[in-house]
């Protein structure tokens, strides 16, 4: 996905962009330049004057001052002399007059940033569009695009402006209107461009009727994008009489059905967007009737069949987008267009082979992007392609394999290449450096690439991002290319250490997880000061941090699973931004790092399997944010703080505060399973585990003493807790029913005493118990949620002797309990020898039966009964558990 959005993206505006260009540049290029200068005869005319300052008047908001030197005539004399506050409104910012009769004619206020969302609203004008532009009637341009106008109460595009009769220009896109758009539009029948563009999430705009279109004969430009046409059938129609249209966008426009057939009669069209509507059916065969066009992108729409051979009858055709569709077939007549520069086809279901054949004329092919299909990529080795120019290139899941395919070496002018999951079993080619070294992106991930990586991969000194993840590579890990800033070579078979100059300038995010690894971290990763991602876990790495490590931009740290050993350096308090750090399965040691109480905006603490000594420390509770902790498997001693409701991100409702802000690490595919219920579970990656807010607390296999926090009963978004094998003193926390989220919890082999709280019999999600080896006493609180979690786990008040009743053995009147032995199966595995009874004596002939119920749980056959004992005035539950089937799985349980 992330490959294909910025081909996808970036490339098609770059080809698509410079085309239109060239066309508005040639429509500019007739008009006089602008003179400003101050012997200029130009002055502007007093009422347009008036009428310019009512406009700005209906301005609200001018963040970035663009009307700023827009003024009003001073009284006290200072004239407009200085250059700074002119009287005369042509040199005014966006405003350009007539030079031969004074008159306004331009108004040019479009919003520069309407590239980039965050930046729009510090440059936009907000307010109304003033009625007083009507006094103006010699505009001839109006560019009010992507500022935030509202248009009036109804928020409709207001009708006055199809008043200005001379208008040839007017450009409305990226304000989002609402409403009907109004047919006075029709009135401006001088209007040769005009854009209503806007996207999908800006407004709602619509049209019933559009055929005050037809009156706009001059009409060269018509982007109507995201006005919902839905109901409209006769656009083609209307189109088709516009003489001079040339370019005509629909993107958007919920458009659906069939294409019409009408459309072929746009020929004219030199571009044609009608991407994101919901068209539907084959693609027809008419489409090769508009041979004038240069642009034609019917993307994201559910096309289906193959794209015609009809299309090589537009042969000037440039740019070609049909991705996002279910097209199943590509025509090798696509091959002839000697003009493309674009084609784009990824994202549907083609079929069949891409030979030699299909790429015959392409000559001027900048951009292909085939990803994502099913379509197999087979050309000799000896072929060498005609496009000499391709700048990008994206083959994934296309399948290119086996052999590395050796055309591929001469594209040297290639800046993007995606050859991920293209099913190559090959070694990677040693040209590979040479040939690709302007690449800015490569990525060869999920293959079974095999062999050393080439020595000189450093010479690749355009090379911003490489993964050559998930293969087979072997050997050492060379000198990098120096202005990488995302590498990703994790699951690999890659040894030796890690190059001694690793840290990269420019470095932010680096993973070599799940490889053989061995050495040291060296030193000069401490030089990567933008390094926000870090991925080392899985390989054999040893030795100390060096005490320059961490800095203050660090997202994720993951060094798991090594021989890392000694303490954390203290440097590493400096990674204020950290969110997830697991260090475990390593053998650090020393005191718990106190520091970690500054890393304010860590969610996820994994430090389990390492050799950390000392107290939890107090200020570990300032991690408001915190939602996993796992401190398991260490040396941890003394109590724990008593503070806990401080960690506020383990409670069902949280606030916001900044732990909410967008987890944006990359996915890297490294799982890791840690115990629930019991069992070893992989929760996934570490970012699943944060996206899906999993939120867990560790401790056990330590040495932690004193009282379990009676606090930790508000955590009550936890979902797995476990305190196990430590030795934690006094009673269970009575108020342990308060924390509903529970799916497990461990509490076995402490020094707990008292009664288990009844309170836990309210936990109705939990699905793990283990209580065993304390020092628990008394009753065993009824629930049937508990009942339940027995039968599957008969051994979790094991190691108590001071627990009696149902449904042990022992009842708290102190009679023995029944015979009956634990868990049999027979060799059939069926319907067998289980049945018990929880209660020390039976006067089965006093007993009724209330009611009972029937559970099958796994393989296990529950029944119970509710047993109302008039002679004792009591009332027991009597349950009756047996196999259904067996099998090995199963026997782990008991
Ligand atoms: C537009 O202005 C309104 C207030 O007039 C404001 O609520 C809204 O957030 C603004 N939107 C943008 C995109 O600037
Ligand atoms: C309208 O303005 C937008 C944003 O400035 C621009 O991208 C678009 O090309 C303009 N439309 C025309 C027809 O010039
Ligand atoms: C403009 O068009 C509308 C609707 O098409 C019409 O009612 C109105 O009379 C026209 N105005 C002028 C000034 O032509
Ligand atoms: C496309 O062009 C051909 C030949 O010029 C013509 O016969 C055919 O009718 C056209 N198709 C449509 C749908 O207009
Ligand atoms: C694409 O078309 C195939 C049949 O050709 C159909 O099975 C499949 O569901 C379609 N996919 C989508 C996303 O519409
Ligand atoms: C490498 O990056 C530096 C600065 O980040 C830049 O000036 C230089 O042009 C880049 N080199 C290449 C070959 O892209
Ligand atoms: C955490 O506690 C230690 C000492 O116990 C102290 O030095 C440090 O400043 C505290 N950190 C925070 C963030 O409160
Ligand atoms: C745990 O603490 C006891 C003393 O309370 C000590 O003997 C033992 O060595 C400690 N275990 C570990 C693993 O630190
Ligand atoms: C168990 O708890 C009782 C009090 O309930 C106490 O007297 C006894 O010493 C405890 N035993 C152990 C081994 O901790």
């Amino acid at each position: 996905m992330r490959c294909s959005a910025p081909s996808k993206l970036m490339l098609l505006l770059a080809a698509a962009g410079s085309f239109l260009l060239s066309m508005t540049a040639t429509a500019h290029a007739q008009k006089p330049p602008v003179d400003p200068g101050p012997d200029s005869a130009v002055t502007c005319i007093p009422h347009e004057r008036d009428a310019l300052l009512a406009f700005k008047q209906g301005i609200t908001g001018d963040p970035a001052g663009i009307l700023a030197l827009w003024q009003q005539q001073q009284p006290d004399g200072g004239h407009g002399d200085d250059g700074e506050h002119t009287q005369d409104c042509c040199r005014w910012r966006g405003v350009r007059c007539s030079d031969r009769t004074g008159h306004v004619i331009e108004l040019r206020l479009g919003n520069a940033n309407n590239d980039i969302v965050v930046d729009r609203d510090a440059t936009a004008l907000v307010g109304q569009i003033s009625r007083s532009l009507l006094a103006l009637e010699h505009l001839q341009h109006l560019d009010l695009s992507y500022n935030n106008f509202s248009g009036g109460p109804t928020g409709r595009i207001p009708e006055f402006l199809g008043s200005l009769k001379n208008l040839k220009h007017l450009n409305l896109s990226g304000i989002g209107f609402h409403g009907s758009v109004p047919p006075h539009l029709g009135n401006l029948t001088q209007l040769q461009y005009l854009d209503l563009f806007s996207s999908s999430s800006m407004g709602a705009a619509y049209s019933t009727d559009v055929s005050w279109l037809a009156h706009l004969r001059f009409l060269r430009y018509l982007n109507l994008g995201s006005v919902n046409l839905s109901t409209v059938t006769d656009w083609p129609h209307v189109v088709a009489m516009l003489p001079s249209l040339t370019v005509l966008r629909l993107p958007g426009c919920s458009l659906s059905g069939m294409l019409p057939e009408p459309v072929a009669q746009l020929t004219s069209l030199v571009a044609l967007d009608l991407s994101r509507n919901s068209f539907t059916g084959p693609l027809p065969e008419f489409i090769g009737n508009l041979t004038g066009l240069k642009m034609l992108d019917l993307s994201s729409n559910k096309f289906t069949g193959p794209l015609p051979a009809s299309v090589r009858y537009i042969t000037g055709l440039r740019t070609l987008d049909v991705s996002y569709n279910n097209l199943t077939g590509l025509p090798r007549e696509v091959g002839t267009l000697s003009s493309l520069t674009g084609l784009y086809v990824s994202h549907n279901s083609l079929e069949g082979d891409i030979t030699e054949e299909y790429s015959r004329s392409l000559k001027s092919l900048q951009h292909i992007d085939l990803s994502s299909n099913f379509l197999k990529i087979e050309i000799s080795t000896k072929w060498k392609p005609p496009f000499a120019k391709l700048r990008s290139a994206n083959f994934a899941n296309c399948k290119m394999g086996p052999m590395f395919p050796a055309w591929l070496k001469w594209l040297v002018g290639i800046e993007y290449l995606d050859i991920s999951s293209a099913g190559i079993t090959d070694r990677i080619p040693d040209w590979f450096p040479t040939a690709f070294s302007n690449a800015s992106f490569l990525s060869m991930s999920k293959n079974q690439l095999s062999g050393e990586l080439p020595a000189n991969m450093d010479i690749m000194s355009s090379l911003d991002e490489l993964d050559l993840s998930n293969n087979s590579l072997s050997g050492q890990i060379p000198k990098l290319p120096n202005n990488l800033t995302y590498l990703d070579i994790c699951i690999n078979s890659l040894s030796g250490s890690l190059p001694e100059d690793l840290g990269l300038p420019n470095l932010q995010v680096l993973s070599v997880a799940s490889n053989s690894i061995t050495g040291s971290v060296p030193r000069s990763i401490c030089r990567s000061q933008g390094l926000r991602t870090l991925v080392l876990a899985n390989n054999h790495l040893d030795g100390e941090l060096p005490n320059c490590f961490g800095n203050n931009v660090m997202l994720f740290l993951d060094l798991s699973n090594n021989i890392f050993s000694g303490m954390l350096p203290a440097s590493m308090q400096n990674c204020e931004m950290l969110q997830v750090l697991d260090l475990s399965r390593n053998m650090f040691s020393g005191r718990f790092p106190v520091w970690v109480g500054k890393l304010k905006r860590l969610r996820f603490l994994r430090l389990r399997q390492n050799m950390f000594s000392g107290k939890v420390p107090t200020n570990l509770t300032n991690l408001g944010c915190l939602q996993y902790l796992d401190i398991a498997d260490n040396r941890i001693s003394g109590s724990l703080p008593r503070n806990l409701s401080n960690l506020k991100s383990l409670k069902q409702k949280q606030s916001a505060e900044m732990c909410s802000d967008v987890f944006h690490v990359r996915v890297f595919a490294v799982n890791f399973s840690t115990f629930l219920k019991g069992q070893q579970l992989s929760y996934g990656s570490i970012p699943r585990i944060v996206g899906l807010n999993m939120k867990v607390i560790d401790l056990s296999f330590n040495n932690i003493t004193g009282e379990i926090p009676e606090e930790i009963a508000t955590l009550d978004g936890l979902l797995n807790l476990n305190l196990s094998k430590n030795h934690f003193s006094g009673n269970v926390p009575s108020k342990i029913g308060a924390m509903q989220s529970l799916e497990s919890l461990d509490l076995s082999g402490n020094k707990l005493s008292g009664e288990i709280p009844i309170s836990l019999s309210t936990l109705t999600f939990l699905s793990y118990l283990d209580l065993s080896y304390n020092n628990l006493t008394g009753a065993i609180p009824s629930g049937s949620q508990l009942d339940t979690l027995y039968a599957e786990h008969p051994n979790m008040y094991t190691g108590n002797i001071g627990l009696c009743g149902p449904p042990l053995k022992n009842n708290c009147l102190k009679t023995d309990a029944s015979e009956q032995g634990p868990f049999t199966r027979t060799e059939e595995g069926r319907w067998q020898g289980f049945f018990y009874i929880g209660l020390g004596y039976g006067f089965l002939a006093g007993i009724w039966l209330v009611s009972c119920a029937l559970l099958f749980m796994k393989n296990w056959r529950i029944a119970y009964f509710c047993l109302f004992d008039k002679l004792y005035d009591k009332a027991y539950v009597l349950v009756v558990t047996w196999w259904a089937k067996a099998d090995q799985e199963d026997m782990q349980l008991s």
